[in-house]
């Protein structure tokens, strides 16, 4: 069934108050996104959950996706939930900006991340690829699994630096992966407990964030500096030059050197972290799904000779972009965001006050029976044109949607086709025999005990 099923408002919404016991004995035993799935199993598509002085409002339908994001989307934005992010380390950067401050982030932003304008960044994807490629070639022999995650979080790392800000950091870029890493780790812990030490009492974990922060910073406030030193005329065409010269239409000012530095660590951070978990999921899921492998293979063999590809070839092979999709389909590496209620509203007839957080749970949105035919089923064809243009809308939403909707979606989507193209002609990936992946929740969708996997010639 495709069609959305209307809901009737005296069901829609459920009361949930589980105890603190209750809570932490599942997420003991099936991790926090485990546990969010039985709630939403259990309770259905609208729930209230209450535990002690939290509260939200977990929301998983379509149409309550597409109420809350597109249609009802001014009385909802990134309020309180997103304080902690705003505080230690995106500042008022586009991710986590709001009002005007945001519009105007995202207007200055929005051309570099078009269809079209994402396209000249399509070298830098192929030659970074490219470069792990030989990389892979040269381990060829070891025969020892490797951290399918850390691989491809070190080639989009790679891609995101020459893309904004057109550097190649060789080891820094390690540190400042690592250090990004500790940080979002480190906001995770403080938005998953239940009480929050202050950042100034020097605890082991305080400590790592401060040095992280430090790092990251310095370094970010040093590819401006450098820059600054060159001549005008001497600033590549990347984002970075962009951010710092283009004047705001309205006030005439350049961008504050604070907001370069909080959206300089925003791109590095929103632009590796998730396209990389992507990738290594997908490398999983072909281990899991020879058929589709088998395909894949065919398409890319039949297309593809032995010169890197380029944007046109891509446009040959769409059932590499159909993987893609259904990677973020049943991985995305994004799983729930939160939205604030900053009015009072009305959903699908539930009153929802002014200050409630809403948590829009797009891995279960994904899995929806009613939307989705054996959902837990990795297949691609449901990405063929008819069956995609027959889904509502919101069944799907990887990237989120409405106009808060990913600002790199375009650029991802391209970097990973051309990825996928590229690695899987060449290479199969093979998981660690034994190794049963735990999924979970650590600000982006992981693995608890790791994705190690095989890297074989093809
Ligand atoms: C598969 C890869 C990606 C996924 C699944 C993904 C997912 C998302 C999601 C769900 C949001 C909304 C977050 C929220 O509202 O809290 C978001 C926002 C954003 N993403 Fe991505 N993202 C990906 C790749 C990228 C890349 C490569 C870039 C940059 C090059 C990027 C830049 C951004 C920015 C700037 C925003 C904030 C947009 C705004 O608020 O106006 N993302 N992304």
């Amino acid at each position: 069934m495709t069609a959305a099923r209307p809901l009737e408002p005296a069901r829609a919404l459920k009361e949930y108050a589980p105890s603190t016991l209750e809570v932490l004995t599942s997420i003991r035993r099936e991790g926090f996104l485990g546990w969010q799935m039985k709630v939403w199993r259990e309770q259905g598509d609208l729930v209230r959950v209450r535990m002690g002085a939290r509260e939200f409002v977990l929301v998983t339908h379509p149409e309550h996706v597409r109420h809350i994001n597109v249609t009802q989307r001014e009385h909802y934005d990134k309020a309180e939930s997103y304080d902690v992010l705003r505080e230690l380390l995106l500042g008022n950067g586009i991710v986590t900006a709001v009002g005007d401050d945001w519009r105007r982030q995202r207007k200055l932003m929005a051309p570099f991340f078009t269809p079209r304008g994402v396209e000249k960044f399509f070298p830098i994807f192929v030659s970074d690829t490219q470069e792990l490629m030989e990389r892979w070639r040269a381990q060829q022999g070891a025969r020892r699994p490797v951290e399918m995650l850390d691989e491809m979080m070190k080639v989009t790392a790679a891609v995101i630096l020459h893309s904004v800000f057109s550097t190649d950091s060789g080891e820094t870029l390690l540190r400042i992966k690592h250090s990004i890493e500790r940080m979002i780790t480190h906001i995770t812990d403080i938005q998953m407990s239940p009480v929050r030490i202050p950042q100034w009492v020097p605890t082991p974990g305080n400590l790592r964030f401060r040095r992280a922060h430090t790092l990251v910073t310095g370094y970010i406030q040093e590819l401006i500096a450098r820059r600054r030193t060159l001549p005008a005329e001497q600033w590549p065409d990347d984002l970075l030059t962009k951010l710092m010269t283009t004047r705001d239409e309205e006030t005439g000012t350049l961008m504050v050197e604070q907001l370069l530095v909080d959206n300089g660590i925003t791109m590095f951070a929103a632009g590796h972290e998730t396209t990389a978990r992507t990738l290594a999921f997908l490398w999983y899921a072909l281990s899991q799904n020879p058929e589709v492998e088998r395909r894949l293979h065919a398409e890319l063999d039949a297309v593809l000779g032995d010169a890197p590809p380029t944007i046109s070839d891509l446009k040959k092979l769409p059932y590499t972009l159909q993987v893609v999709k259904e990677v973020l389909r049943l991985y995305p590496a994004a799983p729930m965001y939160a939205r604030d209620a900053i009015a009072d509203d009305t959903l699908d007839g539930v009153h929802i006050p002014q200050g409630t957080r809403t948590i829009i749970f797009t891995y279960a949105t994904h899995r929806h029976p009613d939307f989705w035919e054996a959902p837990e089923r990795f297949d691609p064809d449901r990405w063929l044109p008819e069956r995609e243009a027959a889904r509502h809308a919101q069944a799907y939403h990887p990237f989120a949607a409405g106009p808060r909707i990913c600002l790199g979606n375009n650029f991802s989507l391209l970097e990973t086709h051309v990825m996928t193209a590229m690695l899987a002609r060449r290479f199969k990936m093979r998981l660690k025999p034994g190794h049963v992946p735990q999924f979970d929740l650590f600000g982006t969708l992981g693995s608890r005990n790791g994705l190690p996997m095989l890297i074989e010639a093809r």
